[in-house]
């Protein structure tokens, strides 16, 4: 008799075989029905007892949460709602469950209260789903840049450099707090800290991976990154992990459809290996939306979200076009965007973004040649000299989701860039070798796993698809 996954267990005949499950208990009916999960799919098996034969000390201990051995023959189920079930033939209480204080009842949690029990939120339906999910994202883009002939790499998540400019930086320090060395200039004194020198984690590992591409072609990053904004809202992490892909020898262009087909080919995966959890989460967005006003309300499911993301092509648009669409849009004359539109070269908003996508163009949108001002030094000057090679992939329901450039490969050009932005030349002489010794073009990007998943799964906190956020106030568990 061998113990098998409950996803397994539901492939099999019902032709009575000895089976051992192992779970938690969903819920017990009657004193006969058990519903047990154990993670490995959406799917309970049941499991029904014999409450005559059964001893009364083991049926008075199964409750909602308490783990389980089951031993029994698996049979075509006679009761409605499961082809299969297990005839329970022994059970054994592996951990008792406190159901008085347990806060996972079988009832409806409102996400906030889930939050608060991010612990236990893990053993609901929803979250079973989306953390699977996201098992089969990662998973994917491992798969995806394999076959592509991608090599992973690991940057450095304790960095020296805070030369990136993609966030505020979270310190990482062994001074004594207490009694910070202060130099001269009564400033901090690096020197007895532990490397000697200011050191903060990681806002990107890109600057690293550039140097790897350089040697290695075309690799990839997929790892946690931390920002210390404080941007309380439902798009930001200070904790998130990103996938930042670097090609040689790859322009803008070969950037963008790279990224294209990139999440083109996660999603594909996810609606093919995936599909029951989606349909769980799709039915769960459905009940939501049955709450709201008809024009707040979905025009495609779930799946079908998917579906049009897999099967059109994302819109490509300059900044440029981008900028006029918007100001020239109703919204913008009506003073209704909190931002509003006048100036070429003001960066854009989640509230323009969505409206590109959502409103404007309904599809995902790639908005390339971005004003030099409003982006990072490092990105590749156009010939009109006001622009560089950017591209920012808008989603709907969710805004940026990938942010990319062709990178700056002309020593002198960069240099100046760096001298004009006031940035350290000093710190960055690694940096700059990289132009000096074989320079060649090329790109990257970064993809927010969270981002992706919340897209992926229609959640719309990203509080909820990462198992223990952190954001500002918050790093419980
Ligand atoms: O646009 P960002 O800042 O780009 C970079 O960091 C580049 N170094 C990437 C590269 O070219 N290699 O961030 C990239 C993506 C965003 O599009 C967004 O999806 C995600 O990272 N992101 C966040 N996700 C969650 N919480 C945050 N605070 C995020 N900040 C960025």
């Amino acid at each position: 008799m061998s113990y098998k996954q409950i996803k397994n267990i539901l492939k099999l005949n019902p032709n009575s075989q000895n089976i051992i499950v192992k779970g938690w208990v969903k819920t017990f009916r009657a004193n006969r029905f058990i519903s047990l999960n154990d993670g490995s799919c959406i799917e309970n098996i049941q499991c029904v007892v014999d409450f005559e034969t059964m001893k009364s000390e083991i049926l008075e201990k199964i409750n909602t949460g308490t783990s389980l051995k089951i031993h029994g023959s698996l049979i075509k189920s006679m009761g409605k709602g499961q082809n299969l079930e297990i005839k329970v033939t022994d059970i054994k209480i592996l951990g008792e469950c406190d159901i008085e204080t347990y806060p996972i009842q079988p009832k409806k949690h409102s996400l906030e209260f889930l939050r608060e029990n991010a612990h236990l939120r893990i053993r609901t339906n929803t979250f079973g789903a989306i953390m699977r999910i996201r098992s089969n994202i990662s998973f994917s883009i491992h798969k995806f840049f394999k076959e592509k002939g991608f090599y992973y790499v690991n940057t450095p998540i304790i960095t020296g450099s805070d030369a990136e400019g993609a966030g505020e930086m979270f310190k990482v320090t062994t001074l004594d707090l207490k009694n910070i060395p202060i130099d001269k200039k009564n400033m901090v004194n690096y020197e007895s800290d532990f490397f000697s020198k200011e050191t903060n984690l990681t806002v990107s590992g890109q600057l690293e991976a550039e140097s790897l591409a350089m040697g290695l072609g075309n690799v990839y990053t997929f790892g946690p990154t931390f920002r210390a904004e404080n941007s309380n809202t439902s798009r930001h992490l200070a904790e998130f992990w990103m996938i930042e892909p670097e090609m040689a020898f790859y322009d803008l262009n070969d950037n963008m459809n790279l990224a294209e087909s990139f999440i083109k080919s996660i999603l594909k995966n996810l609606i093919v290996e995936c599909e029951n959890d989606l349909n769980f989460l799709k039915n769960r967005l459905e009940q939501e939306d049955k709450m709201k006003p008809q024009k707040d309300r979905n025009e495609l499911n779930l799946i079908e979200r998917l579906n049009f993301v897999v099967n059109n092509d994302f819109e490509k648009i300059t900044y440029s076009d981008a900028f006029e669409i918007l100001k020239n849009c109703k919204l913008n004359k009506k003073k209704k965007f909190k931002y509003i539109i006048d100036k070429w070269g003001v960066d854009f908003q989640s509230e323009h973004e969505r409206y590109l996508v959502e409103k404007h163009f309904k599809k995902p949108v790639i908005v390339y040649d971005y004003p030099a001002k409003i982006k990072a030094f490092y990105m590749r000057m156009n010939d009109d000299n006001k622009t560089v090679k950017a591209m920012d992939i808008l989603f709907p329901g969710i805004g940026e989701i990938v942010g990319g450039s062709q990178r700056e490969e002309r020593l002198d050009v960069l240099k100046s860039r760096i001298k004009e932005l006031k940035i350290d030349q000093k710190e960055l002489w690694w940096y700059l070798d990289l132009r000096k010794y074989g320079s060649v073009k090329h790109s990257g990007f970064g993809l927010g796993l969270e981002r992706l998943i919340l897209f992926s799964t229609g959640m719309t906190n990203i509080r909820d698809v990462i198992p223990f956020p952190r954001t500002p106030r918050n790093a419980e568990f």
